[in-house]
């Protein structure tokens, strides 16, 4: 029998510390749309991914932490050492953080982990293990989160990762891990720190294909993005004399006096921002009407954006993205997540969704000779502790 990723993990904290401890899960996730936008107080658009990664955790005595995960085995560690650059830095980056908010005794603790989101592919496999790892802490101390009290954790799982484990991140991630629904894409809005659900309709499935190509964020790509971007604001600032916040403020009206005034690269940087919100809504208002031709031309706007302006996109997604259009069933395609590598994103008819998949694969295997992991999916539902 297929043993779930909550079951796994309560059978190696039990047989790893002797007793079960208070257990959660959160799901990877995928964005559908807004991407690079999150730090540009844009719009974002995720849905939860079916699979998940599973926290057990039971506190002990002493400070040291002893971890053991199903996919990376076993590591330990003192709960307030440097990072060290294994798995077990995202879990003590999170009690680090709980801890200073007083959430959780500072102490050591043995955990458990059993995580279905694939590592390294851009589907958030590292915000499922802080998300699901605060909860379980939470349910430890005894302390259990509030619904209301989500936001505030969202940020807390972004600032353990980008502070402690070093890996600069967005808020998007952890916030689509906690708060997505099943059946539901999630619109947010990066500024307001507002959102609305939006439902994917039912005769359509996401197949997510992973390019395998891995280029991790922290080798430098995203930060140099995300310096370009303040760089871009600054200069923006001083062309459009007023005082803006974020590149988001801009408007596409603007667009023209900054062209001349920008370095093309800062320029093309502010136009993939200012577009993607654009397409954002485009595409969030396509979906609650089943204008699925206006919702396919937003996704793959998004994808020319990220290739031509943007500069995250990659041969291998490019051509996935390409194949797309001349499948039937498909509404349309994009990379997803950070970019370099990663996966791309394919929006579906359901009776269709199969043959897609497999052409993809054959496809991609033909040009670049293997075949690559795919899923079929629908939005699953947000992190939940157990019991
Ligand atoms: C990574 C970050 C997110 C977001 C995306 C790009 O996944 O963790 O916060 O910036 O890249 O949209």
């Amino acid at each position: 029998m297929h043993e779930s990723a909550l079951e796994a993990a309560r059978e190696l904290l039990t047989n790893f510390a002797g007793l079960p401890g208070s257990e959660a899960e959160a799901p990877g996730r995928v964005n559908l749309i807004g991407e690079h936008t999150d730090y540009n107080g844009g719009l974002v658009l995720p849905a939860a991914l079916a699979q998940r990664t599973a926290v057990a955790v039971r506190f002990s005595d002493g400070s040291r932490v002893r971890g053991v995960s199903r996919e990376e085995g076993a590591a330990e560690s003192e709960l307030e050492a440097p990072p060290g650059r294994a798995w077990l830095d995202y879990v003590r980056g999170v009690a680090l953080e709980l801890s200073a908010t007083h959430r959780i005794p500072r102490r050591g603790f043995d955990v458990a982990v059993a995580g279905e989101v694939p590592g390294g592919s851009g589907l958030s496999s590292s915000a499922a293990l802080e998300v699901a790892t605060a909860l379980a802490l939470g349910a430890a101390a005894d302390r259990p989160f509030r619904s209301d009290e989500a936001l505030d954790l969202a940020r807390l799982c972004q600032r353990a990762e980008s502070g402690f484990v070093g890996v600069p991140c967005g808020i998007l991630d952890p916030f689509a891990s906690l708060l997505a629904r099943e059946g539901e894409a999630i619109l947010l809005d990066c500024a307001r720190m507002t959102w609305e659900a939006v439902p994917l309709p039912t005769q359509l499935e996401l197949v997510i294909v992973d390019t395998g190509v891995r280029r991790a964020l922290r080798e430098g790509g995203y930060k140099t993005r995300r310096e370009e971007c303040e760089q871009a604001l600054e200069s923006s600032r001083g062309v459009l004399a007023r005082t803006i916040a974020t590149l988001s403020e801009i408007g596409p009206h603007e667009l023209p006096a900054l062209r001349g005034a920008l370095p093309s690269v800062l320029y093309r940087r502010v136009r993939h921002v200012v577009t993607e919100n654009r397409r954002v809504h485009a595409f969030a208002n396509a979906l609650r009407h089943a204008h699925l031709p206006v919702a396919g031309e937003a996704l793959y706007g998004s994808h020319a954006s990220l290739r031509d302006d943007y500069e995250v996109t990659c041969d291998e997604s490019d051509l996935l993205v390409e194949q797309s259009r001349t499948l039937p069933g498909v509404v349309g395609a994009r990379m997803t997540g950070a970019g370099w590598g990663g996966c791309t994103v394919h929006l579906v008819e359901s009776d269709h969704a199969q043959e897609v998949l497999e052409r993809l694969q054959a496809g991609f295997a033909a040009r670049f000779g293997q075949v690559p992991r795919a899923w079929r999916t629908r939005p699953g539902p947000g992190a939940r502790t157990s019991g």
